[in-house]
């Protein structure tokens, strides 16, 4: 049985966690889409790691990490990951798998996300800087440069020349060597062969031998490049469909999806979002979601924009991604507020609609419509089970399942593993495998 994981906003809804107690049911994690834009911070015997482009399972003994076609790799960054965890004492050796057809982000992406920024001027998307999107941007142009292509040298040396050139007529006010660049990749290119592989056909052989994958999505459904909210999005598609084409397997593997929401909403960047709130006054519920919430974010530390929870943005994120059930995570964040909003529609140029629209400047206009609910003063931090929930709590969580239409399958209390109300097994058996009732602890 296979799972995919994602996120159901705009990202940071601390799948980290919840990939971190599923993993072990899994023999494989595989990414793929994104690239070290996303990041997930991790705690393991009291050191921290930083993850950004290798999937967490590297942390689980025996488990093969997998980075697929999807995935944009800057190899500087991903031998940067490599070392700590060697350092750390982890077995890095074959664990690691990267895909021949996975692109490699280069120097000049990086300039040419910056310039694309400034040029932006009002505009900005917010971007993380990583040369994300100019990577992208050279892949659907059939100019990129492929992991596996990394062995052509000659080939290689025209491709990289012709790039840096254009990226040299454009950034006026530095020049870069293109010999320079193609020294690192070459090194990089030695470093990085015993990783590569065919990984379409390794998933294959993997799932006829019985072995199950957990495919991982990075950012979030509202940032995708064709369902998010366009242009304030990152450059791939992090919708689960996106699992199956950016790892080389059958749509049909993809048993079970789930979609981890925070029991609030927080975006990173630039772009449109109902449920904001103000947060930088004491006192007011922004500031109580940043602070109580630590919502900053791990690759940029920027300070995450705060707000209700949007139910009517999850049921797009439901509709898009087809998802089996999801995880509400952070629900200890809402304790002692004493009342709580859900948004479950918004008012458009005069009209009622319950569910978001797409495009941004649509979202921009949306003035959200809330339910109330009474909040509750105990707290639930770290509560393992349904009837361990304050009445209020169960209450909210019961609406908010109405109103998107889909089950929630888990709620995380806490940052450790264990602090987790598991509600329906989505990895023992098929998706029908536990009914709605049985709601008891993990
Ligand atoms: P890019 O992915 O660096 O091109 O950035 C595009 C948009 O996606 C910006 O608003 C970023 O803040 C946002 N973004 C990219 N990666 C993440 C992530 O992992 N979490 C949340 N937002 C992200």
């Amino acid at each position: 049985m296979n799972l995919a994981i994602l996120g159901a906003q705009w990202g940071d809804e601390g799948k980290g966690k919840i990939v971190d107690l599923i993993t072990p049911r899994f023999s494989i994690v595989a990414r793929y889409q994104g690239g070290h834009n996303a990041g997930h911070t991790v705690y393991v015997g009291g050191r921290k790691f930083v993850l950004r482009l290798i999937p967490y399972g590297i942390l689980h003994p025996g488990i093969t990490c997998v980075i697929g076609n999807g995935v944009v790799i800057d190899t500087a960054a991903l031998f940067a990951e490599i070392d700590e965890l060697i350092g750390a004492g982890i077995d890095v050796g074959k664990r690691i798998v990267v895909s021949d057809k996975a692109h490699v982000i280069l120097p000049y992406h990086r300039d040419l996300d910056l310039l694309a920024e400034a040029r932006r001027g009002e505009r900005k998307i917010g971007t993380t800087s990583r040369g994300i999107g100019p990577a992208y941007e050279d892949k659907i142009a059939r100019r990129g440069i492929r992991v596996g292509d990394l062995a052509d040298h000659a080939g290689l040396e025209q491709e990289v020349r012709d790039n840096v050139n254009a990226r040299n007529r454009l950034v006026q006010d530095t020049t870069m060597d293109a010999k320079a660049v193609l020294d690192q990749l070459r090194q990089h290119a030695e470093r990085l062969k015993p990783w590569v592989r065919d990984v379409s056909l390794m998933l294959a052989q993997a799932m006829r031998d019985g072995q199950s994958v957990l495919f991982e999505g990075a950012q979030g459904t509202l940032l995708d490049i064709d369902h998010g909210t366009y242009p304030y999005v990152t450059s791939s598609n992090c919708v689960a469909g996106n699992a199956a084409a950016g790892a080389g397997v059958g749509p049909d593997l993809l048993h079970y999806i789930l979609g981890i929401t925070k029991a609030y909403t927080t975006r990173v960047g630039s772009g449109p979002f109902p449920t904001e709130l103000p947060m930088n006054v004491p006192g007011t519920v922004g500031h109580h979601l940043s602070t109580v919430g630590q919502e900053r974010g791990t690759v940029t530390g920027r300070p995450r924009r705060c707000g209700w929870l949007d139910a009517a943005a999850l049921k797009r994120s439901i509709i898009i991604n087809g998802l089996s059930g999801l995880c509400i995570t952070k629900l200890d964040v809402l304790d002692g507020l004493p009342e709580i909003k859900v948004c479950v529609g918004y008012e458009l140029a005069g009209r009622r609609i319950d569910i978001l629209p797409l495009d941004a400047d649509e979202i921009a206009a949306c003035v959200p419509v809330y339910e109330t609910f009474a909040g509750w003063n105990e707290s639930t931090f770290g509560v393992t089970r349904w009837d361990g929930l304050p009445p209020n709590a169960r209450r909210y969580l019961e609406r908010v399942q109405a109103h998107i239409g889909a089950p929630i399958d888990m709620v995380s209390t806490g940052p450790d593993r264990d602090h987790t109300i598991l509600l329906r097994h989505p990895y023992q058996g098929g998706p029908d495998a536990a009914t709605r009732k049985e709601r008891t602890a993990c």
